[in-house]
């Protein structure tokens, strides 16, 4: 018999035993206690955009946090996992419904979700009710890690605030004074441009106009006119995804990019270069990852990840990644057991995350404590220039942990 027809049939007989023994269990005139329980998956409820403006984000999370629990046998506290997907749209409107449908209908042990921050400020409301873990892997609004924070909610990303901080201070270091600021009309922008506004106040800047557009439109030309009337020293905007790559485009073609510095948290040039081509060429950006980062768990990462899904990796993909690292850390710790809370989260909030970014840590607040980079877009590439803050902390005091 040759060695493959062997290990057939080795396998034909382990399938062979294993539906002999089902049969048996099932007519089995043993007592219960005799029919060994495999323990029930872990069912981890991953509601995120997996349509519209932000699915390219939503997909890459999803992809690098399965990737994270592969990477260590695909198990967590050595339980199978289920994942039960939802794409929640980005549309707020939607969101309590669409996070009862996974924390009351689907019963989902963890809460993973989402990308939009006003679809994350519906998921908070629904876990501080039900008591869910839920883990943000990108949504940034403040209120997750601030006034509305709780012990079993975890934020594996930023806070909006945080990489518009460091955007501001280098724009003062560079001398600016006063700028325009123009975003979508939502918790993601609002509080990004406030970050930038408080960085950029620290070398005496001021932002002199505030400019709006609803989520998700795409419609800029006024705004631009309104901009090139202003003559601002430069320009601080928060766009990312579809949105972001029609802007970059935009801000171009109206002749702006020549004449006044645009400036963004790196969500503006972050998975979208390929699209935005020569107009993102040049432009600086902060945020806590960038690809070129020297490290070694860097190097694995985008590897891993280029192999498992033919894509590149960007920021999304490393805090979709960062989330399945704390869940398979914090999951070791209590051997799988979600019931035993208080264990599983003090083991979460002491991890430090070897993370592709560098190693982070948790803020009592349960946001990530991070080195923020700034990056410049050189040949179609986001480019490490320095770190512009180190170890950033979200403002914490409207955070009181019950
Ligand atoms: C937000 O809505 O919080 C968000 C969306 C995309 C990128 C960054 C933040």
């Amino acid at each position: 018999m040759t060695r493959r027809s062997k290990d057939k049939e080795l396998r034909l007989t382990r399938r062979a035993i294993l539906g002999g023994a089902a049969a048996a269990a099932a007519a089995s005139t043993f007592p219960a206690p005799f029919v060994l329980a495999q323990p029930a998956k872990i069912k981890l409820g991953l509601m995120l955009p997996y349509s519209g403006t932000y699915a390219a984000l939503g997909n890459n999370i999803a992809d690098a946090l399965i990737l994270a629990i592969n990477e260590k046998g695909g198990k967590l506290g050595g339980r199978e996992v289920q994942y039960v997907k939802l794409d929640d749209e980005s549309e707020p409107a939607k969101g309590a419904q669409n996070a009862n449908k996974l924390v009351v209908g689907e019963k989902v042990d963890i809460l993973i979700g989402t990308v939009h921050s006003g679809v994350a400020a519906a998921m908070v409301q629904v876990v501080r009710e039900e008591g869910t873990p839920l883990l943000i892997p990108n949504a940034g609004v403040g209120d997750a890690t601030g006034k509305l924070c709780a012990p079993n909610i975890f934020r594996t990303s930023f806070s909006n605030w945080q990489p518009g901080y460091p955007m501001g201070k280098v724009a003062a270091e560079m001398g600016h004074k006063n700028a325009v600021s123009i975003t979508w009309k939502y918790a993601a922008g609002e509080e990004s441009v406030q970050g930038f506004k408080d960085g950029f106040a620290t070398g005496g800047g001021k932002v002199t106009h505030d400019l709006r557009v609803p989520f998700p439109d795409v419609e800029f030309q006024a705004l631009l006119t309104e901009i090139a009337s202003i003559k601002p020293d430069c320009v601080y905007t928060f766009f990312a995804g579809g949105g972001a790559v029609k802007f970059v485009k935009d801000y171009d073609a109206a002749g702006l990019k020549k004449s006044i510095p645009l400036y963004g948290p790196g969500f503006l040039t972050d998975g979208t270069l390929k699209a935005q081509g020569a107009s993102a060429e040049g432009l600086l950006t902060t945020l806590h990852y960038v690809e070129d980062l020297k490290n070694p768990v860097n190097d694995k990462f985008k590897t891993a990840f280029q192999k498992a899904t033919s894509r590149p990796v960007d920021v999304y993909a490393v805090q979709g990644y960062d989330t399945g690292q704390v869940l398979v850390h914090g999951l070791a710790a209590v051997k799988g057991d979600v019931k035993a809370k208080k264990e599983f989260y003090a083991a979460m909030k002491s991890f430090k995350v070897p993370s592709p970014r560098g190693e982070w840590t948790f803020s009592k607040s349960q946001n990530p404590v991070q080195d923020f980079y700034l990056r410049k877009v050189v040949n179609g590439e986001n480019r490490y220039q320095k770190v512009a803050v180190k170890a950033l902390a979200e403002p914490t005091a409207a955070c009181k942990m019950a």
